[in-house]
C-alpha cells in the first residue's frame, strides 16, 4: 500500500521526508515523490526506487521546512514518473498526497475536464488538487471538506497549499493516518514507523475525520467540522513491532487485514443490484456471451483461489471451466484455443510458470485475462484484460490477503460475463453482492474467533500428518487451508474430496490422526458427515469449519471452527480464515520462521 510522509517545523523537509518513506519502503511501492513549500511548491518524483529520487534531489535540492511526500504502489495507471505523488493542480498552489481509491474519479475527472481543466496523470489522486483548488475560497479546510464531500471511496488524503503556507491538512476515510507530535515539530504519516525515531506521541486520526497539522501540533475534527478531543498515545513498541502494526508477524497482520482487503477490491465495481464495472476488463457482452470455455491457470495458492473460481463459474455461468497449474498447461499440447478465454491467476504477475501458460494460451489465439495484485507487472503487460486484486503488497512469503482478494475478483468477474450470457439473473446477481457487500462484517467476526484456531493447533501442533477434507467449493478451499498449513508449520499435509478418503487414505487414518473438515456446502453437508463418520470410527480426531447453527456436527467434531451463516456459494471466503489461522499458530507454537518459511520464495521467477 502507498506511504505518506508529512513534516511541519524548523528543520529541512526534504531529507525528514525522504528518511520517512524510506522507513515505510517495507510497505512496497513503485514510485516516490515529495513536494516542500517554500513561497512556491516544489515537486520531486521519480518511478522506482526512492535512491531515484534522491539522485533527482542531489541535483535539484528542495529548500523549505514544510512539505508532503509519498510512496506510490500503482492501482490507477502504471508506475511511471507522472503517475507518481505528489500531484498539483494545473496553477500549481496546492498540492495531494493520497492513498487508497477514488471511486467516482472517472466522472469527477470528465467534469473538471469540461471546465477546463488539463491533467498530467492518468491517476485518480491528481482530481483531489483540481477539486481542492476549485473548491478552494480562501479556507484551505472548507476546501478540503467540500473536496471530500464530491469523492467517493476509501482513502487518505494530504494537502499544502501556498496560499496557506504553514498547515497541512489531511482526512481519513479508512486508510490510516497518524500525527507524531515532536518538540515545535509535528509529523504526518500512514504509519507509525515513518516517524518513530522523532517521537513516541502520536495521535490516530480515525475515518472521517480532518486533521490541521501546524508546527505547534495537530487539531482533529469530524469531517463535518464537529472538534473532536484526541489524547495522544505513547508507543513502545520498536521499530520492527510498529512496521507490523503491533502484530508478531507480517502474516498475522496481513490475516487481520482481510475484511479491509474486501472492502478494497470491491470499491467502485459492485451496485447493489449487482452490476459490475471492472475498469481494465475491456472485452465487451458479445465477446463474452461467444465465450465457449474459461480456462484457469496460476501455481500455489493462486491455483486454489482458481479452484475456487471453477466452482463459481461452472455453477452459477454453467459454463465449462477448467483450471489448470500453469507449470502442467505450458507443456500440454495446445489446448487452449480461440473463443476461450483464459484467465491467469497470480499475486506478484511474476511467476515464470505462469506467464508461460498465459503466453501460451495467447498465442493459441485465447483471450488472456490477468488478476493480479501489482500494476504494471509482467502478466499485466501481456494481457488482453486485467483484474487488479487492490489487496496491496503482501509481505508474508504465505499468501493470505492476496489469496482473498483473488476470490472476491473472481465473484466480480462471474457476475460481468453473467450479465452478458444471461445466466445470472437479477434476483441472483442482487443476493451475490449482498453477500460480498456483508462480508467485511462477517470476516471480521471469524477473526474475532482467533482462539478457536488457537485451540485447533494445540490439537495438531505435535501430528505426524494432518487431512484436509471437504466437497465442492469446500474442497478448494480443503486444499488452501492443506497447502498454507505445511508451507509454514513444516508438517505434512494433504487435501482431498471427502468422497475420494474411502478409496485409499482411509488407510492412514489411525488413533488421534486430525482430519480438517470443511462443511459449508449444505446441499452435500450429509455426505460429508458420512466421511467424518468413517474418520471417527478409525479413532481420527475431527476439526470442523462449520456454521454457526451447525449443530449436527458437534456430534462427531472434538473441536469447530465456526464461521457465521451465510450463502454457501460465498462461504469460501469466511472459511479460509480458520485455516489460515490455524496455520498460523501451528509454526508459532513449533517456533518456525513464520513470515520466510524454510527454501520457498515469495515470488517465484524461475520456471
Ligand atoms: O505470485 P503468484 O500468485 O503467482 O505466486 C504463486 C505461488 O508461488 C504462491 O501462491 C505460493 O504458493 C504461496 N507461497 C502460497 O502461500
Amino acid at each position: 500500500m502507498c506511504g505518506i510522509m508529512g513534516y511541519v517545523g524548523p528543520q529541512e523537509a526534504g531529507p525528514i521526508l525522504v528518511d520517512g518513506l524510506k522507513r515505510l519502503e517495507y510497505r512496497g511501492y513503485d514510485s516516490a515523490g515529495v513536494a516542500v513549500t517554500n513561497g512556491s511548491i516544489n515537486v520531486r518524483k521519480a518511478q522506482g526506487k526512492i535512491a531515484n529520487l534522491e539522485d533527482m534531489l542531489e541535483v535539484e535540492p528542495l529548500v523549505g521546512s514544510i512539505g508532503i511526500g509519498h510512496t506510490r504502489w500503482a492501482t490507477h495507471g502504471a508506475p511511471t514518473d507522472a503517475n507518481a505523488h505528489p500531484h498539483t493542480d494545473p496553477s500549481g498552489e496546492f498540492v495531494v498526497v493520497h492513498n487508497g481509491i477514488i471511486e467516482n474519479f472517472q466522472s469527477l475527472r470528465e467534469q473538471l475536464a469540461a471546465d477546463g481543466s488539463e491533467f498530467t496523470s492518468e491517476t485518480d489522486s491528481e482530481v483531489l488538487a483540481h477539486l481542492v483548488a476549485r473548491e478552494y475560497d480562501g479556507d484551505l479546510v472548507e476546501a478540503v471538506r467540500k473536496a471530500v464531500a464530491l469523492s467517493d471511496g476509501a482513502y487518505a488524503m494530504v494537502v499544502m497549499s501556498k496560499r496557506e503556507p504553514r498547515k497541512i491538512v489531511a482526512v481519513r476515510k479508512i486508510s490510516p493516518l497518524v500525527v507524531g507530535l515532536g518538540d515545535g515539530e509535528t509529523f504526518l504519516a500512514s504509519d507509525i514507523p515513518a516517524v518513530l525515531h522523532h517521537t513516541r506521541d502520536f495521535l490516530i486520526i480515525e475515518d472521517d475525520e480532518l486533521v490541521v497539522v501546524t508546527e505547534d501540533g495537530a487539531t482533529v475534527e469530524t469531517i463535518d467540522g464537529e472538534p473532536v478531543d484526541r489524547d495522544a498515545i505513547h508507543v513502545t513498541w520498536d521499530a520492527e513491532q510498529a512496521e507490523k502494526g503491533g502484530y508478531e508477524h507480517f502474516m498475522l497482520k496481513e490475516i487481520n487485514e482481510q475484511p479491509a482487503v474486501v472492502t478494497e477490491t470491491l470499491a467502485g465495481r459492485l451496485d447493489e443490484d449487482g452490476t459490475v464495472w471492472l475498469e481494465d476488463v475491456d472485452f465487451g457482452d458479445d465477446y463474452a456471451a461467444a465465450i465457449d470455455r474459461v480456462w484457469i491457470t496460476a501455481c500455489g495458492t493462486a491455483y486454489h483461489a482458481g479452484l475456487i473460481g471453477q466452482e463459481i463459474f461452472r455453477r452459477i455461468l454453467r459454463l465449462p471451466t477448467n483450471v489448470e497449474y500453469a507449470h502442467e498447461l505450458r507443456y500440454a499440447d495446445p489446448i487452449v484455443g480461440p473463443n476461450e478465454l483464459t484467465i491467469a491467476i497470480s499475486q506478484s504477475g511474476e511467476t515464470a510458470d505462469t506467464l508461460a501458460a498465459a503466453r501460451l494460451a495467447g498465442d493459441n489465439g485465447s483471450r488472456m485475462l490477468a488478476i493480479t495484485n501489482v500494476v504494471g507487472s509482467t502478466l499485466s503487460r501481456y494481457a488482453d484484460d486485467i483484474l487488479y486484486t487492490r489487496a496491496g503488497p503482501e509481505i508474508s512469503v504465505a499468501s493470505t490477503k492476496a489469496y482473498m482478494a483473488m476470490l472476491i475478483a473472481q465473484y466480480l468477474l462471474a457476475l460481468r460475463i453473467g450479465a452478458a450470457r444471461g445466466t445470472v439473473n437479477a434476483e441472483l446477481a442482487a443476493r451475490v453482492s449482498h453477500g460480498l457487500h456483508q462480508m467485511p462484517a462477517a470476516l471480521e467476526e471469524v477473526l474475532r474467533r482467533e482462539p478457536e484456531a488457537l485451540a485447533a493447533a494445540e490439537l495438531i501442533r505435535s501430528a505426524e500428518d494432518v487431512y484436509f477434507i471437504g466437497r465442492g467449493l469446500d474442497y478448494a478451499i480443503a486444499m488452501e487451508g492443506s497447502l498454507k498449513l505445511k508451507e509454514i508449520s513444516y508438517l505434512h499435509s494433504e487435501a482431498m474430496p471427502a468422497g475420494e478418503l474411502k478409496h485409499g487414505t482411509l488407510a492412514l487414518i489411525t488413533d488421534g490422526v486430525p482430519v480438517v473438515v470443511m462443511l459449508t456446502q449444505r446441499d452435500v453437508y450429509d455426505k460429508t458427515i458420512s466421511a467424518v463418520q468413517e474418520v471417527k470410527a478409525r479413532g481420527g480426531a475431527v476439526i470442523a469449519v462449520a456454521y454457526d447453527t451447525d449443530t449436527e456436527i458437534d456430534k462427531y467434531a472434538d473441536l469447530v471452527l465456526r464461521i457465521p451463516d451465510m450463502e454457501d456459494l460465498m462461504a469460501p471466503v469466511a472459511a479460509v480464515i480458520p485455516l489460515q489461522l490455524m496455520a498460523y499458530h501451528v509454526a508459532r507454537l513449533r517456533d518456525n520462521d513464520i513470515d520466510q518459511p524454510r527454501n520457498l520464495a515469495k515470488s517465484v521467477t524461475v520456471e
